[in-house]
């Protein structure tokens, strides 16, 4: 496999094209950023961390029968993954409140949500990823209705699996957003599930592990992110 020209590059990670046209390389980089784009920050080691973080959680949800697009790790910030058709549409379920949804409802941080609740948003900076719901996903052509179901059921049992998974090594897993898309008429799990994408807290003093360290400015960003990794059984060197 040979890594090719650089197609795009996001927030924090670049994509390549490869010499397999149904292969990417995701390249994680140190680039850490908040509000859609306002701020951005290099943190060192961030993205091997959250490279190696989301080798570990890809592996963990293929082994509960979980498809993603994840093929392999290939350095400390690169993996090889399978080229999708991203849907525009980021999906967000919440066993605890924290963020939006506490701005949006007046919901006070930390209730519990049971049960868990799921949110549709539009992966779009320029317009704040405004929440939608399935009939505006059908509608606009985003994605049609048999893989709006299958998201919402796949992201669900990501739940089943890493709320567990979290738990055990002493942390509550409060949020997360995932990203689906196609690949051969298939739907898969794509992107990234770090702790820059979800909110993770510990069991006992409800201590927050994830990219709200950063957000409210709470530091020990990546030392804590590494934190989460071991508890888990992680190893970053
Ligand atoms: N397997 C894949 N195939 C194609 N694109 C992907 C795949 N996995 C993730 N992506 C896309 O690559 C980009 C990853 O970079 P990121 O820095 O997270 O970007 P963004 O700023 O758009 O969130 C995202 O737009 C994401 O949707
Ligand atoms: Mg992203």
């Amino acid at each position: 496999m040979e890594k090719r020209e650089e197609l795009y590059s996001g927030k924090a990670k670049s994509v390549y094209k490869t010499d397999d046209p149904d292969l990417y390389v995701l390249q994680f980089r140190d680039d850490t950023s908040a509000f859609d784009g306002l701020r951005v920050e290099q943190l060192e080691d961030k993205g091997k961390v959250n490279n190696i973080f989301n080798a570990f959680i890809m592996e963990k949800l293929d082994q509960a029968g979980i498809k993603s697009h994840f093929v392999g790790r290939l350095s400390d910030t690169e993996s090889l993954v399978k080229k999708l058709d991203m849907i525009p549409v980021e999906c967000v379920v919440r066993n605890l409140a924290a963020g939006s949804i506490c701005k949006r409802f007046g919901i006070k941080e930390g209730m519990e949500i049971n049960p868990p609740t799921f949110e549709f948003f539009l992966k779009n900076d320029e317009l704040h990823d405004p929440m939608i719901n399935d009939y505006h996903i059908a509608s606009f052509g985003w994605a049609d209705p048999a893989h709006i179901e299958k998201m919402k059921e796949i992201t669900f049992r990501v739940n089943g699996v890493l709320k567990e998974l979290f738990l055990k090594a002493g942390m509550l897993l409060v949020d997360y957003k995932l990203e689906f898309g196609i690949y051969k008429g298939e739907i898969l799990l794509g992107d990234e599930f770090s702790p820059d994408g979800c909110r993770i807290w510990d069991k006992e003093t409800r201590k927050k592990m994830d990219k709200d360290r950063f957000r409210q400015e709470l530091g020990s960003v990546i030392e804590t992110y590494k934190e989460v990794g071991e508890r888990l059984g992680i190893s970053f060197s």
